[in-house]
């Protein structure tokens, strides 16, 4: 048994999440995480809210609340809807903890001790008309690389390259609009990236072979431009004020306290269940722990060179990255999810139209993997009433059906397996397999194929087999196809548990089995738990798995929460 620590990019406490935030990189960390307890894996899977910086301070401003209370409610609302999206996080903690302030302040000492941190005097964008200095992300102007007008002051998210806001051309301010800015003079602390470049680049050499394509290359292309420091600290209140003399009226930068969030959201975990594991266990001096990270594309960037090159500049033994999944976005219709002009639909609402795991088997089946994917609500139904409910739904309410109504409510007893079902087994055998490496490999489009191809199987076996006519002259031969294809939606209900954890509990319900009967996924053998369902074993019935999606609701569907066409 390994230890596999596995994360999430914490989500920004301001505004609800929508789907893309759900399938960026919640969703599919836990599909991983579940994935691995059922090889049996030790698993510690953490994620929270990132809750400092000027988006919350400005998120406050506009509800009229206090930061703290902003914070509070926001994080229970954040809570809440992953919750109900069955995310099964060991621990959902909140990066302005006190136990994320202890450890960003140690790593913090060891950076200065070891003479990685800088000071300078930097020329600050002050925003006149807003009465404040504006942070990086607050400023909006034309990106110097590239020329793309709507770059943002800390950067540019047309050509992921990160900014200085003073670079930008036309720089103003995305609170007001106003132009009116000042650069005004103030002393700050710069995490020293150059000294670290070179432990960086042998740290990042002995990760190559384990890093996708898109993080090495960009981890790649980052390095050959040269390493620049990066200021760590702000002239904000809400955040952790600076340990340093002379620095207390300033607070650490939001992306230097938040990827340490992962270390404090794991202490919140270790305080609150005395009985685990010491969180050092899993961070510091920590052995065999493979630790497998899930992220926007934009995070990249800051998870392979900032957050490591912070560890490594400890001088102490961190757990760092083995592993990073980066996730390109999910558009709504093409277009953008957008609160404020209500278009495209949010995950406190997704979660209020069809049960979760509608949402998790197209969310994942459609994940933007190597590229961008678009969410409609055309495509949606399309996927939930043919794989969900033509494919997988109607074979387990006909198998279970036919069988009560032809033999008993138990799984039948007779005859042997014969050609066609060690073709089955010989078919499935292949089909699990590269289920089980993609799921390993984090392909979770592929997984999901190969998932979808095997419920398909099923139903060609029994078009095949045809137990219906079957049974009129040949009893026992009847009753060994049932009895495979009864076996068949366990086996569905295993390899559906990661994607579809509340469906494949239903379909282990009605065998009479829970969630903690099932077998492990390593060494997961078709021919033995294909036969693993006993004669005798009784069985019910049970509503129909799915509901299928009317026309009629899809156009309600996209009244109410707009559409593009
Ligand atoms: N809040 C960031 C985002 O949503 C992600 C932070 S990841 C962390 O893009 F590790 F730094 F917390
Ligand atoms: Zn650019």
């Amino acid at each position: 048994m390994s230890k596999i620590l596995i994360t999430s990019a914490l989500p920004y406490i301001n505004g609800v999440p929508h789907l893309g935030h759900i399938v960026g990189c919640l969703l599919p960390s836990d599909i991983y995480a579940r994935y691995m307890r059922l090889k049996g894996e030790e698993v510690l899977y953490i994620a929270g809210t990132d809750e400092h910086g000027t988006t919350s301070e400005v998120g406050a401003l506009k509800e009229e609340m206090d930061i703290q209370a902003y914070c509070d409610m926001y994080h229970q609302r954040h809570a809440k809807t992953y919750k109900d999206f069955n995310l099964s996080f060991d621990y959902f903690g909140r990066t302005s903890s006190e136990q994320n302030k202890e450890i960003t302040y140690h790593i913090f000492e060891r950076l200065d001790k070891n003479g990685f941190i800088e000071e300078r005097t930097v020329k600050q964008v002050y925003s006149v008309d807003d009465k404040m200095f504006l942070a990086d992300r607050y400023i909006t102007g034309t990106c110097p690389h590239c020329g793309y007008e709507k770059a943002r002051g800390d950067q540019c998210e047309n050509c992921t390259k990160v900014l200085e806001p003073t670079e930008l051309i036309n720089p103003r301010s995305s609170i007001s609009g106003s132009a009116n800015l000042e650069v005004r003079e103030t002393k700050h602390l710069f995490l020293n990236l150059p000294k670290l470049e070179k432990r960086l680049a042998q740290w990042i050499k002995t990760k190559e072979p384990f890093w996708p394509e898109v993080a090495y290359t960009i981890a790649q292309k980052w390095l050959k431009e040269g390493l620049q420091s990066r200021c760590i600290t702000r002239d904000l209140k809400w955040g952790f004020p600076v340990n340093k003399a002379g620095y207390e009226d300033k607070v650490f930068y939001v992306w230097f306290d938040a990827p340490i969030g992962y270390i404090g959201i794991t202490k919140q975990w270790a305080d609150a269940k005395p009985s685990e594991r010491d969180w050092r266990d899993w961070w510091l001096n920590a052995k065999d722990v493979r630790h497998v990270e899930f992220m926007g594309k934009d995070n990249v960037p800051y998870h392979s060179i900032t957050f490591p090159a912070t560890l490594l500049g400890t001088g102490e033994n961190w757990t760092q990255v083995d592993y990073l999944k980066g996730m390109s976005y999910l558009t709504y219709e093409g277009g953008k999810f957008s609160k404020s002009e209500k278009r495209g639909i949010f995950a406190e609402d997704a979660i209020k139209e069809f049960p979760a795991d509608y949402w998790r088997y197209w969310l994942m089946s459609n994940a933007p993997e190597g590229s961008d994917a678009s969410f409609g609500f055309d495509l949606f139904a399309a996927v939930v009433n043919k794989d969900l409910n033509s494919v997988l739904g109607n074979f387990v309410s006909r198998v279970l059906k036919m069988t009560a109504s032809k033999i008993d409510s138990e799984v039948p007893a007779g005859g042997n397996l014969e050609q066609p079902e060690k073709e089955l087994i010989n078919t499935l055998q292949i089909r699990v397999k590269d289920y089980l490496k993609y799921m390993d490999e984090m392909e979770f489009r592929k997984a999901l194929n190969e998932l979808r191809a095997i419920w398909v199987e099923g139903n060609n076996y029994i078009s095949v087999t045809e137990p219906w006519t079957v049974i009129k002259t040949d009893e026992a031969r009847a009753a060994a196809i049932l009895r495979v294809c009864i076996n068949l939606i366990r086996i569905f209900a295993v390899l559906s548990a990661p994607i579809m954890p509340t469906i494949s509990a239903s379909m282990l319900q009605r065998l009479g089995l829970t969630p903690a009967d099932m077998p492990s996924l390593k060494d997961f053998d078709v021919s033995r738990e294909i036969e693993a369902l006993k004669p005798g074993t009784p069985f019910t019935v049970g509503e129909t798995l799915f509901e299928r999606i009317t026309p009629e609701k899809i156009e309600e569907l996209k009244q109410k929460y707009g559409s593009s066409k």
